[in-house]
């Protein structure tokens, strides 16, 4: 299973937001890489803490922004964060009963990074659509 890469055409057209992007989908793919190579519990737990409070730190800065320049999807934006990071507690929760099975969080690669390609295609693209149109 190869990583997914950020590359150009997921960009918003706003920096902030893109490196943040950009610095989950490093995230994410450490935590994956940690689990091919099966590396322990605790490190996966660790990865997965951090990944948690990263996607919590950015949706916050998100939501923040979309707040200040008035942007009209801002609750679809917040249940959508949302449901994400039950997705994300589940995981955690599901790793922790399973004792630590790596092979979950290689299953949830997939699943986390189709949610997140999608969700910056199709509903972050449109903050950064809306801020250029704003002026
Ligand atoms: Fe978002």
């Amino acid at each position: 299973m190869e990583a997914i890469k950020w590359t150009n055409d997921l960009s918003v057209g706003l920096a902030h937001i893109d490196n943040q992007h950009k610095i989950f989908l490093e995230k994410a793919n450490n935590l994956f890489e940690a689990g091919k190579n099966r590396k322990s519990k605790e490190v996966i737990a660790e990865m997965l803490d951090f990944l948690e409070a990263y996607a919590n730190e950015h949706f916050r800065d998100e939501e923040a922004y979309m707040a200040q320049i008035n942007y009209p999807g801002l609750e679809q934006q917040r249940s959508a964060h949302q449901g994400f990071v039950e997705e994300l507690n589940k995981l955690k929760e599901e790793y922790e009963q399973s004792g630590g099975n790596v092979a979950l969080i290689i299953d949830s690669y997939v699943m986390i990074m189709n949610w997140l390609t999608k969700h910056i295609s199709n509903m972050d693209k449109k903050i950064g659509d809306f801020a250029k149109n704003r002026k």
